[in-house]
This record gives structure tokens, sequence and C-alpha cells, in this order.
């Protein structure tokens, strides 16, 4: 039988043999930090996170029109569950479509700045959550909204979040996500570590303290790899500075 060898965290580690007790440990602390340090950034960041969208440039505010009507299309009507919602700017826009929406964030801070946005929707539901923990949200939904959030999962942890996010929305839910494509000189320094799969963003708080923040980026191939398995009717978009995705919970 051909052995088969993974380098995770620093450690080679015989595929089928991935959990010993050391490891185990060592992937647990590791993935604790990267969670805290993401935590902290955009609660840090959360007065000023919307400057983000705002760019002059005439083609990155193309794109961001066409995730929005593609995400418009793809959630109108639904009673939808918003993972990671931020301050909200995905959540006022797709309102004015969706049915009803119960909108999580793990940031207090996110939450309030979402709170107090300009156009207040009778049919949001702002409330403090964790994405990996989405079996605690008490409602039903049919469809699943994650923007600007599948990039901070860690790739040993997109299994466990797919399947948590699946299982609350349920079958035939629609699900929608967009988020980055790597773009030199956007977003900060990207940050790569030996042995470990996961890539990094060098953030400066608006407090001046930096940050590295967990920030993987994927093409279109990729995401079709990860997401065709567990998904039907899988469509995806690579354009120049965002890729957006839309499929069904099978
Ligand atoms: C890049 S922002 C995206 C915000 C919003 N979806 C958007 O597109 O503008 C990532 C968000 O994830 C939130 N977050 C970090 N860890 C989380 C977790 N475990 N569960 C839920 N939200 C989390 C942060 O507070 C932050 O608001």
């Amino acid at each position: 039988m051909t052995r088969e060898f993974d380098v995770f965290h620093g450690h080679v580690i015989e595929r089928g043999n991935f959990i010993s007790n050391i490891c185990e440990h060592e992937i647990w602390q590791a993935m604790t930090q990267f969670d805290e340090a993401l935590r902290r950034y955009y609660d840090e960041q959360a007065n000023v996170y919307d400057d983000m969208y705002m760019r002059s440039d005439l083609e990155w505010r193309r794109e961001l029109e066409a995730v929005t009507d593609a995400m418009a299309k793809a959630l109108s009507g639904r009673r939808l569950l918003e993972v990671a919602c931020g301050t909200g700017f995905w959540t006022e826009i797709v309102a004015k479509v969706a049915r009803d929406i119960v909108a999580i964030d793990i940031s207090e801070k996110m939450l309030t700045i979402a709170r107090k946005r300009k156009v207040r929707s009778a049919n949001v539901e702002y409330r403090r959550g964790d994405a990996y923990a989405l079996a605690e949200v008490s409602d039903e939904f049919n469809a699943g909204l994650a923007n600007f959030w599948f990039s901070h999962v860690p790739k040993a942890r997109i299994d466990e979040f797919l399947h948590g996010f699946h299982k609350k929305l349920g079958k035939t839910a629609v699900v929608f996500m967009a988020d980055n494509v790597y773009v030199p000189g956007i977003g900060g320094q990207l940050v790569t570590k030996v042995g470990i799969e996961d890539t990094f963003k060098l953030r400066k708080a608006s407090d001046g303290s930096e940050y590295e923040v967990l920030k993987n980026y994927y093409s279109s191939d990729t995401l079709r790899r990860l997401l065709s398995p567990k998904t039907s009717d899988l469509k995806v978009h690579e354009a120049k500075y965002f890729w957006w995705v839309q499929y069904m919970v099978p």
C-alpha cells in the first residue's frame, strides 16, 4: 500500500493517521489563535469597515453591482440566514427582496452598527451568533448568505462550516456567497507560513495595531472542486476583484 504524507502546522503527518494527540492539540491551538485574531481585528475595524467597499475604480464598482444583482436574483422572496453579516452592508441590500432575514455575526460592535443602518428594515433581525454553531439559531430558513466570510474559514474547517450551514438551511435551500479574488496591492500584504495551508493578510487596524488575518483566496476551479461534491446546481463566477457562487443544498 502506498503511504501518503501531508505537512500541517509544521508537522509531517501520514494520511489516515492524521489525528495524534499532539497534533490534534496543536492544530486546535493554532485554529484558536487564528480565530481570536480574526474576531479582534473585525471588532476593532467595525467603525471603518464599510470604507473598504468605497473605491473609485469603475471596474470595482461594476463588479459590486454584478454581485448585488446576482445575490438579489438568487435570494428574492426567501427566508434567509445570513452568516457573518458584519455591518449589514449586504443585509440592507438583500432586505429589499428577501421575505425575512436573520443576520448573525460574532462581533457586537459590528451588530451595533448594523442595527443603526439608515434603511431600517422590519424584516431583518440582527443577532450575535457563531458561524460554526448555527444549530443554535432557532428559526427555519430556505436560503443562506455568507459574503466575504468563506475566505476567513481555515481550510481545515471548511467541511465543518459547510456541514453546519447546510444542515441548518435544509435540503433545496439556495446559498449565495461572494468574496475577494487575490489582487496584489489590495487589502494588505499576503503572508504565507511554512507548514500551514492557509494564507494571511497583514492588516493595520484603525488604532494602528497590526493583525495577521487568516484570508484564503480561491480560483473558480478550486471553488468548483471544493463545493461541487457538497452542492447541486452550482454556478461559479470569477471576475477581477470578486468571485461569487450560487448553489442548492442537495
Ligand atoms: C469580512 S467581514 C464580512 C462582513 C459582511 N458579510 C460583509 O460582506 O460586509 C467578516 C465578518 O465575520 C465576522 N466573524 C468573525 N468570526 C466569526 C464567527 N466565528 N462567526 C460569525 N461571524 C464571525 C466578523 O466579525 C466580521 O464581521
